[in-house]
């Protein structure tokens, strides 16, 4: 089977580092044009844009900050001109404890809300609106986490609710949007040994993450790229609304 993704843009989120720069570079390898988008590490992102070709271009925004996944998109397609697959990966958990000051505890949990689930449901918005006014056969594929569905640690409650959410917005979409030609996936990695990873990892050990694989190593981010890369090509199209697991068999413990 032979994937040709030339001339179509993607944007992806997080692309500067971990499971968002393993997307770009398969999508890419494909023959695809990617939007890397990025926070504070420009130098990643710029030279991943370079090594990628196919014209791609790194663009900053900082998603804990109101408005910046909006201008992001609208920068993006100016540029672009037009964007066909949007891929909402970038993410970060932080920890809280339930014995933090009240104050402490909501303010995680709001940087985690705008980060993960809020700048993702923006762009979104602003994919399907942009899929629709161009009658482009869009697609989008939000990297949620097996968390969404089986819960998370104690210090990590924010985290697992924002990626619930995240799926549940994913499903409304694929069934509301559907027949606009608009078609969303949801990846629900477990652990993937990324810098995200080696926090947790730190925190609880590794024989913990790895205590419930079925196989034999911890995933890495260039295990998903592939599933990705396939489910952009459209040839999963009738799988919308579907959560691929990639999680090493960890649900069958
Ligand atoms: N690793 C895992 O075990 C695992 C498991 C399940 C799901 N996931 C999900 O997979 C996705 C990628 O995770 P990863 O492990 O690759 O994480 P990572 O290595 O920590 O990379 C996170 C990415 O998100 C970007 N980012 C962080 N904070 C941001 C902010 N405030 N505004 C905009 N972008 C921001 C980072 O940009 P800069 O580097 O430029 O700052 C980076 O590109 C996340 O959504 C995560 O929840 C990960």
């Amino acid at each position: 089977m032979y994937i040709n993704l030339s001339g179509l843009n993607v944007l992806v989120t997080g692309a500067s580092r971990g499971i968002g720069k393993a997307l770009a570079t398969k999508l890419a390898e494909a023959g695809a044009t990617i939007a890397v988008h990025y926070n504070k590490n420009v130098r990643e992102a710029e030279e991943l844009a370079h090594i990628l070709g196919n014209e791609s271009k790194a663009f900053q925004a900082d998603f804990s900050k109101a408005d910046e996944a909006a201008k992001l998109f609208d920068r993006v397609s100016l540029e672009m001109g037009s964007i066909e697959i949007v891929i909402n990966n970038a993410g970060l958990a932080v920890s809280a404890d339930i014995n933090d000051k009240d104050e402490e505890w909501i303010k995680s949990w709001n940087r985690t809300m705008m980060v993960n689930l809020d700048a993702a449901a923006i762009i979104c918005k602003k994919a399907i609106q942009h899929f629709m006014s161009r009658k482009v056969s869009g697609r989008i594929i939000n990297i949620a986490s097996r968390a969404a569905f089986r819960g998370e640690e104690a210090h990590y409650m924010a985290y697992a609710a924002s990626k619930a959410g995240l799926v549940s917005l994913t499903k409304t979409i694929a069934r509301s949007h559907g027949k606009d030609g608009v078609k969303a996936f949801v990846i629900a990695p477990g652990f993937v040994r990324t810098d995200m990873s080696q926090e947790f990892m730190q925190k609880y050990g590794e024989n913990h993450a790895k205590g419930d694989l079925a196989l034999e190593r911890l995933t890495e981010p260039k295990d998903i790229a592939p599933l990705v890369t396939f489910i952009a090509s459209g040839m999963a199209d009738h799988a919308t609304g579907a959560t691929f697991d990639v999680n090493a068999g960890s649900y069958l413990h």
